[in-house]
């Protein structure tokens, strides 16, 4: 591996630079101490003193593709030595074969792309479609899902990082979706579980009137909010529901797209077929911001005689859009996707569960692919989490430190740890992530041992 050769001394001026002048997401910003980050391979980051970090993260899990893949940053490279940048209103190759290369890996009339500059962009132009196509304000979603930081999307989204930005009167809706472990509707089967949360769809979508509807927003398995696989037959139902009442259903597949659950989108798992889907992320990993919308025919239709108000200076920004073909390919080539399938069934999935068995404060693992949580807990019993919703403890706190101290960087949020590893990690690298994980769970244990 080619570290790059950095001091602790540098690492105290990017440090003190950043504290004095850089504005973070989501944080009081005098409350935070960010990691300083000097370089990254493969499955790895490492900080200015050398150390190392096998990186289950994934960042805010989007390198699918790993760090500094070659073939990335060099169609990067290549990009930035011929053109780069072009309006959105011209024509451009490598614009054309993304979106090309983006509607080949999609099913159905899925068949344009709208292209953004990342994820909650490409749900506002989802939204806004649906809302246009169908004539109709509101928009359905989840409480626990996650679906971006900007107007529309953080009114959509279910977790607390809408709370500060509610303004109510958005058109946004939420319902409860399904999930056993944690189960509002008291439900003991999953069958049980899928058929009340589509019984509760039906009654929100008829008690707010099917006719205000536009869309049913979904995040396809909910990332952020906990890696719940929705029961099989659950989206299915959805789809019913919605071609009922002339619904539109956008899956959100800004997480769990391009690879994260071993199939290139994860509405492939459930044998549906959304009318809008939104990427980014997992798209080009990243290394360029990149969003989009994949587009049916029936809804692109509508915008074929009639303007679309709706546009962006960097649509499909021919370095963003050159990381994306060259990451599509390499994913393609290396078998990727399929590496990040094996690696769930054979070893991440076995792994994780076989720690749940042995450690007191791991309550559920669910998830699949390369794409994992592990929910909390003080008792397994009870299942009360080891942080409230909302907020984190010391037992998480303490988590997060033994993690990065025997070198590995997780993915926590509230009670719950993500094991998100790259979609090219190896078998060694996914063990060593194990290791690490039973060790830290250890610490967790010891909070709650009678
Ligand atoms: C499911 C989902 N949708 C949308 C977003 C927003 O994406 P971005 O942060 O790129 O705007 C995220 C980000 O984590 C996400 O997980």
């Amino acid at each position: 591996m080619t570290q790059t050769v950095a001091t602790a001394e540098e690492g105290a001026r990017v440090y003190a630079a950043d504290r004095a002048h850089v504005f973070h997401s989501w944080s009081a910003q005098a409350l935070i101490k960010p990691m300083v980050i000097a370089g990254a391979e493969g499955s790895y980051v490492w900080d200015y003193d050398g150390k190392r970090y096998l990186d289950f993260s994934c960042q805010l899990v989007n390198t699918n593709i790993g760090h500094q893949h070659p073939k990335v940053i060099a169609a990067i490279k290549a990009q930035a030595d011929r053109l780069c940048t072009v309006a959105p209103q011209h024509a451009n190759d490598v614009r054309s074969e993304a979106a090309r290369l983006i509607c080949e890996l999609a099913p159905g009339d899925l068949d344009k792309v709208f292209f953004t500059n990342a994820g909650a962009e490409a749900i506002e132009h989802a939204t806004r479609m649906a809302r246009l196509h169908t004539g109709r304000i509101k928009l359905l979603s989840t409480y626990r899902s996650y679906h971006g930081g900007t107007m529309t999307a953080v009114n959509l989204t279910g977790d607390p990082r809408r709370w500060a930005n509610d303004y109510g009167s958005a058109g946004t809706v939420h319902f409860f979706g399904p999930f056993l472990y944690r189960s509002v509707f008291h439900s003991s089967t999953e069958e049980e579980e899928s058929a009340r949360a589509l019984e509760h769809l039906e009654q929100v979508v008829a008690f707010e009137g099917p006719s205000t509807i536009a869309a049913i927003v979904l995040e396809t398995i909910p990332g952020t909010a906990g890696i719940m696989p929705p029961p099989l037959g659950y989206l299915a139902g959805v789809r019913e529901i919605c071609d009922r009442h002339g619904i539109i259903f956008i899956a959100d597949e800004v997480m769990a797209g391009f690879g994260r659950t071993g199939k290139w989108f994860a509405f492939e798992h459930y044998g549906v077929v959304p009318d809008l889907v939104t990427f980014a992320k997992g798209v080009n990993s990243g290394y360029v911001p990149l969003g989009g919308v994949i587009i049916s025919d029936r809804i692109a239709a509508t915008f074929a005689e009639r303007v679309y108000p709706g546009g962006l200076t960097y649509s499909g920004h021919p370095l963003a859009c050159a990381a994306a073909v060259a990451t599509i390919n390499a994913m393609k080539e290396e078998g990727i996707v399929e590496n990040a399938a094996r690696i769930g069934e054979t070893v991440l999935g076995p792994g994780l569960r076989e720690l749940a068995s042995r450690h007191a404060s791991v309550g559920e693992v669910r998830g699949l692919g390369v794409f994992w949580a592990l929910d909390l807990v003080k008792d397994k019993a009870t299942r009360e989490p080891i942080a409230p919703y909302g907020a984190t403890s010391a037992a998480m706190d303490d988590l997060v430190r033994a993690c990065k101290q025997r070198g590995l960087l997780p993915f926590t949020n509230f009670n719950r740890l993500h094991a998100v590893p790259p979609c090219t990690i190896s078998e060694a690298e996914a063990k060593e992530g194990l290791a690490i994980l039973d060790e830290a769970f250890t610490v967790v244990d010891r909070y709650y041992e009678g």
